[in-house]
């Protein structure tokens, strides 16, 4: 069959990749869709398992930091697109273990860059779409929101390793023309999330009664997005977005920490018939994140404006359908926290 496009999405088999994927396949019968993933313990091919027979579908593995396999993805299958998502991206993972952020998250897209200018150069038929954060931004106050132009203040070896990857993108933009897009993204939840992020590790850990640990005094604000809506987004920039320009993401839904977790507490419980609240009971505050951002917030304003795009869902819709999600799917939580999971936990945890 010919392709109208051949898209290679890179981190594919992980919580956004997969997301985007179905939706890809879904709305676009006359693409290919090529996931290019090294399934690091953040990678998981359950998560695509009801797509993965479709005949327009193939999974590579391999590693975006390695330059001869990258070439040989060029030779195979000679895609017109990347949406490059493949990342380390846990914010307590790099401050444990900052080089491997730098490796994969700037090496690894420095390596797809130059492929994509080797074979493309300055053709504006092809796109390098690069997923990034809104923690590029740095940390804001009680006030204030990021946009597409605030100047980047990235204070996590995580948050700096985007902003460098940030840069190096606009860089061959500019430097050989190479058409690019970006994206800044802030928080997302929903399913199939790997649970060292705050959502599904409380909801795991109030299944099973555990301690749940709220860093400093739980007054950090997060913005939260629905994963299903950053994979709209990007959908929407893709084919609508301009080349080289960025676009800030975000639900405007932002909340206190500690106010996000007694309301998991709260419809956990309930829609798992226990006393509304008992939960609450776990919740344990534990030595703060070092250099923790104190508040993030994005105003999406020209990604409403100019594309047309707003959030299909509510916060409390969207934590519904995420909290169903995990309680009706206890094997996958079960499933990908059992092994390495637990070593995870004694050293992140163990000690706090
Ligand atoms: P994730 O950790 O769930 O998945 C990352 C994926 O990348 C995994 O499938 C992993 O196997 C793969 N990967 C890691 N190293 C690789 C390598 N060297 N080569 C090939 N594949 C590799 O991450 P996520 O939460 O889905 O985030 C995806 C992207 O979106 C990241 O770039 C992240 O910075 C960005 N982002 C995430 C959020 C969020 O809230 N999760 C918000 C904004 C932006
Ligand atoms: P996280 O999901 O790790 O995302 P990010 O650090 O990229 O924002 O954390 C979200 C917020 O929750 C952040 O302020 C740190 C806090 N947090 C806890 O209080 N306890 C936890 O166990 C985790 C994982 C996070």
């Amino acid at each position: 069959m010919e392709y109208q496009r051949t898209i290679v999405v890179t981190g594919g088999a992980g919580f956004i990749g997969s997301h985007l994927i179905r939706l890809l396949l879904k709305k676009y019968a006359d693409y290919r869709i090529v996931n290019y993933d090294l399934l690091t313990y953040a990678g998981n091919l359950g998560n695509l398992k009801d797509v993965e027979n479709n005949s327009n579908y193939t999974f590579v593995k391999g590693d975006i930091c390695n330059a001869e396999e990258v070439e040989k993805l060029f030779t195979v299958y000679r895609p017109d697109s990347f949406i490059h998502l493949a990342a380390e991206s846990h914010v307590d993972r790099s401050i444990e273990d900052p080089l491997a952020f730098i490796e994969t998250n700037i090496k690894g897209t420095a390596v797809l860059l130059n492929a994509c200018r080797k074979h493309w150069g300055n053709d504006e038929s092809k796109l390098f779409y690069h997923v990034s954060t809104d923690e590029v931004f740095g940390s804001l106050g009680d006030d204030g929101m990021f946009t597409e132009t605030t100047a980047y203040d990235p204070r996590s070896p995580y948050s700096a390793s985007k902003a460098s990857s940030d840069h190096l993108v606009r860089a061959y933009h500019h430097t050989y023309g190479l058409p690019i897009k970006i994206s800044n993204c802030s928080n997302n939840y929903g399913s199939h999330q790997f649970p060292e992020k705050l959502i599904p590790l409380m909801i795991q850990n109030i299944r099973h009664n555990k301690p749940l640990p709220v860093y400093g005094k739980g007054i950090n604000v997060r913005d939260w997005l629905w994963v299903n809506d950053h994979a709209d987004a990007i959908d929407t920039i893709f084919h609508k977005g301009k080349v080289g320009e960025t676009y800030a993401i975000g639900g405007k839904n932002e909340i206190r920490n500690i106010d996000l977790v007694r309301k998991l507490c709260q419809l956990v419980d309930q829609k798992l018939g226990r006393e509304t609240g008992s939960s609450e009971e776990l919740i344990t505050f534990v030595t703060d994140r070092a250099g923790h951002d104190m508040r993030y917030a994005i105003d999406p304003q020209k990604l409403e404006d100019e594309l047309g795009w707003t959030p299909s869902v509510t916060f409390e819709e969207g934590l519904s359908h995420t909290i169903d999600w995990y309680l009706a799917n206890s094997d996958w939580l079960d499933e990908v926290t059992s092994g390495n999971y637990q070593e995870y936990y004694e050293l992140m945890y163990g000690s706090r």
